[in-house]
């Protein structure tokens, strides 16, 4: 207790949510981070249970050490180029809000361009295939966007399954509508054909690998790569998907912008036609699709 007429001590500064903002947006520019208000946004958010938009009507509102903490701690995790997904747990794809962990690759929005072309182009009832399922993205979509279709997942991670078949728990009406399969490739399903199969299979190269943004280091290596030339997995994938569609299936394949003219000669020397790149709305080269006669 201050002696009478003594001065109190200085009170420690109080942060308001708006100073964490700025800082935490300083923190993340001087780490390289790509996006640094934005992920300094949701970082401060989650950390405080709050909305993104509570931070601009309550930038005063202020902040007790333990939440500053708890944001603190979420931070430092981005600072270290951890994907903000990771760090939240989750990601938007199409209308669907999935549960991502690091068993499964991030969904990219360049991905929803497959789920689109699929959405539009399938036939009533169609059987489809969802190659490489991951966290479940494509195939939960489309369950969920075109409940008609028969939609059967495969991956060869039963980690990334788990992950998918949870998000399928998670729907809305709790209908457990996709059937998941683990399966190398379609080793699990010989003798099904399907009308259409859709794929985003790992098909980074190496080189690519090595150029790519720190935040890639924490996703599954086999959801990036099958191979030192980045078109492993998509050979395979072309070779083998003839065996697996109907008279007049189809396969649609996302791909690595460099790679449509390679994909395009692997579709064809498998027998396959109407072969036809589809570009993204950056225009480039984003997926291949082909279709067995
Ligand atoms: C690029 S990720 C795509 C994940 C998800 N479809 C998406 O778009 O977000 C590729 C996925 O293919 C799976 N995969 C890789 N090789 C496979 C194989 N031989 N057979 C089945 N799945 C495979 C990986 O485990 C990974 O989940």
């Amino acid at each position: 207790m201050p002696a009478p007429g003594a001065e109190p001590p200085p009170a420690a500064p109080r942060h308001t949510v708006g100073d964490l903002v700025a800082l935490s947006t300083q923190h993340l520019t001087a780490r390289g981070v790509a996006s640094p208000r934005l992920d300094a946004e949701l970082v401060v958010a989650e950390g405080l249970g709050l909305g993104r938009l509570d931070l601009y009507t309550g930038p005063e509102r202020p902040v007790t050490p333990a939440e500053r903490d708890a944001v603190r701690a979420l931070l430092a995790r981005r600072a270290r180029h951890e994907p903000m997904a990771y760090i939240l747990g989750r990601k938007g794809f199409r209308r669907l809000e999935l549960a991502v962990t690091p068993d499964v690759l991030v969904p990219r929005p360049e991905t929803e361009l497959v789920v689109e072309w699929v959405v539009a182009h399938a036939p009533p009832g169609a059987r489809v295939l969802d190659w490489g399922t991951g966290s479940g993205a494509i195939a939960l979509a489309l369950a969920d966007e075109r409940p008609d279709l028969a939609v059967t997942a495969v991956d060869v991670s039963e980690a990334a399954l788990s992950v998918a078949r949870a998000n399928a728990a998670r729907r809305r009406d709790g209908a457990a509508d996709v059937d998941f399969v683990r399966s190398d490739g379609f080793a699990a399903l010989a003798g099904t054909t399907f009308d259409l199969v859709v794929a985003n299979p790992p098909y980074l190269s190496d080189a690519e690998l090595a150029a790519a943004p720190p935040e890639l280091a924490f996703e599954p290596a086999g959801a990036l790569t099958a191979g030192p030339r980045g078109d492993e997995a998509l050979a395979r994938l072309c070779a083998d998907v003839p065996a697996h569609l109907a008279p007049g299936g189809a396969v649609i394949t996302e791909i690595g912008e460099t790679q449509a003219a390679a994909v395009s000669q692997l579709m064809a020397q498998a027998g396959l036609t109407g072969i036809r790149v589809h570009r993204d709305l950056a225009g480039k080269p984003r997926a291949v699709s082909a279709v067995k006669q």
